[in-house]
């Protein structure tokens, strides 16, 4: 059986459309940013919190783990940056607590959902798992700061983990059946499709004037199925041994400025945008894009979905939900 610690949300959602193909998936959610109904219906579902030792204890003691994915946690850079209390409990002392219990009951394989905002701002133009990583937010902060955990749990515990750099996830199931949906959403393409479907007045671009082509930030995008994927090959490695501990950036190798989303959004819904340039928002770097040569060569994985693809997913499930 496979943990899934968060896995209403968006990317744990997505994952798990993959896993329960080939394996007995168990959710533990509270649904404080998800969704049951993202949940598919092959999944054992359980409503609890990672933080809470009890709910917990009674999932370890009630089926047999064979390996963990957490993919609950806040996860908003500039929300961050204004609270960060909220993410340093939530992402760091609420998992510290999940690992807690899992040494206790000896389930010593984790897949672990961490982020491009470890980097801070980048000094390689395609950042990789060897590039500096010193976070400008406490997004990012609290990430690195499991990462660091990790590594001692491997030297003292023997715990086996497979860290996932995610970089900008987007995108919906080629079903159309989940998609990204948070409530408040502050992602950019959300937004702008929004927009496009008449549901948000304007799109406001944070910041004209950052060292990039066109003054807006650069961001490498990621289809969420793609993310899925690659945690079910991160999965495979763990439990047949064939990797102990290991870091990848999951990425397109591309990247696209705020301007350059907004174009490819109009272009594909063929609906025309109305913008407004405003200051940066805080935390963000200019720019951010992944080499995932790593991951290639080690685990045979790369990104299939380019731009246009992910945003005519996207698209095709907020006009399912308009
Ligand atoms: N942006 C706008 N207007 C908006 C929303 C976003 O201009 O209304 C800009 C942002 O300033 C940023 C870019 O669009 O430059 C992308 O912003 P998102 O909020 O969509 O995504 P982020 O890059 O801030 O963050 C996302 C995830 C993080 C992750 C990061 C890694 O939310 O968890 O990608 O690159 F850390």
């Amino acid at each position: 059986m496979i943990l899934i610690v968060g896995g209403a949300g968006y990317i744990g959602s997505h994952t798990i459309k993959e896993l329960v193909e080939k394996s007995e998936v168990l959710v533990l959610d509270n649904l404080s940013t998800g969704h049951q109904w993202a949940v598919d219906e092959r999944a054992i579902f359980v409503k609890g919190d990672l933080g809470n030792e009890e709910d917990l204890e009674k999932i370890f003691s009630s089926y047999t783990i064979d390996a963990v994915m957490h993919f609950a946690a806040n996860s908003l850079v500039g929300e961050s940056v204004i609270n960060p209390l909220k993410y340093y409990h939530n992402n760091v002392t609420e998992t510290l607590t999940l690992l807690k219990v899992m040494m206790k009951h000896n389930v010593k394989k984790f897949i672990f959902s961490s982020t491009a905002a470890t980097y801070g701002i980048p000094k390689d133009d395609f950042l990789t798992e060897l590039s500096l990583t010193k976070p400008i937010n406490p997004y990012g902060r609290s990430k690195l700061m499991i990462e660091q955990i990790l590594e001692d749990f491997f030297h003292a515990y023997d715990l086996h983990y497979v860290v996932l750099r995610y970089f900008n996830a987007a995108g919906a199931h080629e079903s159309s059946s989940i998609g990204e949906s948070h409530e408040p959403e502050t992602h950019l393409i959300p937004i702008i499709l929004q927009h496009l479907l008449g549901q948000r007045e304007k799109i406001s671009v944070f910041g004209t004037d950052y060292e990039t082509p066109d003054g807006t930030c650069i961001r490498d995008y990621i289809h969420v199925t793609d993310l899925a994927k690659a945690h079910i090959l991160a999965l495979n490695a763990l439990l047949t041994g064939r990797k102990q501990t290991a870091i990848y950036n999951l990425g397109n190798g591309t990247g696209y400025s705020v301007k350059e989303i907004i174009e490819t959004c109009e272009a594909v819904t063929e609906r025309q945008a109305k913008i407004e340039y405003v200051e940066r928002r805080a935390g963000d770097p200019a720019q951010l894009i992944a080499s995932s040569e790593k991951i290639f060569q080690e685990l045979g994985w790369k990104a299939q979905l380019k731009l246009p693809a992910i945003i005519e997913s996207a698209w095709n499930w907020h006009k399912r939900n308009v």
